[in-house]
C-alpha cells in the first residue's frame, strides 16, 4: 500500500520570505511587465479582484503605479494571504486579501461587483475546473464593461514554444489534471460564458497577456 501523504491540492511557485511577505522570483521578474500592460486598461478608480494572488507582488506593482485602484487580493491558501494581507498594510489601494477557491460552487456568493479581474499563473497549475469556475464566476461579478485578464503560458497548435511544451509535459507528471492549456479551449470557455478575447499580448519568456471582455449583447 502507497503510505505517501496525498499530494498537496494546490501549488506554489518556489518562493523566499521575509517576515509574513513571500517573494517569487518569477513575480519579481514579471511584475513590472504586468504592470505595464494592465494599468492602461484598467478604468479611473477601477476596483479590482485578483485571483491565486500568491506572494501579493503583482497588486503592490499595480497598485504603486495606479494609485487610484481599489485592489483586493486573495487566495485559498493562509499563507499567501498572510503575505498578501502585509502588503496590504504598506501599499495604499491594495486592499485586505479574500479566501476565494474559484473551483468551489457559488465562490461569488456576497461579493460586490468589480471592474475586473486579474488572474496569473493559476489555470495551468490547477485542475481545467479552476478555469471553468473562474469564467462562470466572472459572468456573475463582473460589471457589464467589465474585463479579465489572464497571465500566463498558453498552447498555441504549432506555434508553441518548446520551452511551453516542456513545462507541460512537467506540470503533467507532477498532476495529470494541471498542464498548459490550449488558447482554443481558454478563449471558448470565456466565449461561452459571454466574453470574446479583446487582445493577446505575448510577453517575454513565452508568456502571453490576455484581455477578455463581455461580449456585446
Ligand atoms: C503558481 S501560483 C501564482 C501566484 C501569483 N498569481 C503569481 O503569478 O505569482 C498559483 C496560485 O494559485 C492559487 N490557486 C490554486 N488553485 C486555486 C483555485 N482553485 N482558486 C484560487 N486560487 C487558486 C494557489 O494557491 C497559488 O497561490
Amino acid at each position: 500500500m502507497d503510505k505517501r501523504p496525498p499530494e498537496k491540492p494546490i501549488a506554489m511557485e518556489l518562493r523566499e520570505s521575509a517576515d509574513e511577505k513571500l517573494y517569487s522570483p518569477s513575480a519579481a521578474r514579471n511584475s513590472a511587465l504586468i504592470a505595464d500592460v494592465l494599468s492602461p486598461v484598467l478604468p479611473p478608480d477601477a476596483s479590482v479582484l485578483e485571483i491565486g494572488s500568491g506572494t501579493g507582488e503583482h497588486g503592490e506593482a499595480v497598485c504603486s503605479t495606479r494609485p487610484d485602484i481599489q485592489w483586493t487580493p486573495s487566495d485559498p491558501d493562509e499563507l499567501s494571504r498572510r503575505s498578501q494581507a502585509a502588503r496590504a498594510r504598506e501599499t495604499s489601494g491594495l486592499k485586505a486579501p479574500l479566501e476565494l477557491d474559484v473551483s468551489a460552487v457559488g465562490w461569488t456568493q456576497g461579493l460586490p461587483a468589480f471592474d475586473a479581474l486579474v488572474c496569473c499563473n493559476v489555470i495551468h497549475i490547477s485542475p481545467w475546473e479552476t478555469a471553468e469556475g473562474l469564467a462562470r464566476g466572472a459572468a456573475d461579478i463582473l460589471v457589464p464593461e467589465g474585463r479579465i485578464f489572464l497571465y500566463g503560458p498558453f498552447l498555441e497548435g504549432a506555434d508553441t514554444a518548446p520551452s511551453n511544451l516542456e513545462f507541460d509535459a512537467s506540470l503533467k507528471a507532477r498532476n495529470p489534471q494541471w498542464g498548459v492549456r490550449a488558447l482554443q479551449d481558454v478563449t471558448q470557455l470565456f466565449e461561452q460564458n459571454g466574453f470574446h478575447l479583446e487582445k493577446r499580448i505575448a510577453m517575454p519568456a513565452n508568456n502571453l497577456s490576455l484581455i477578455f471582455r463581455r461580449a456585446q449583447r
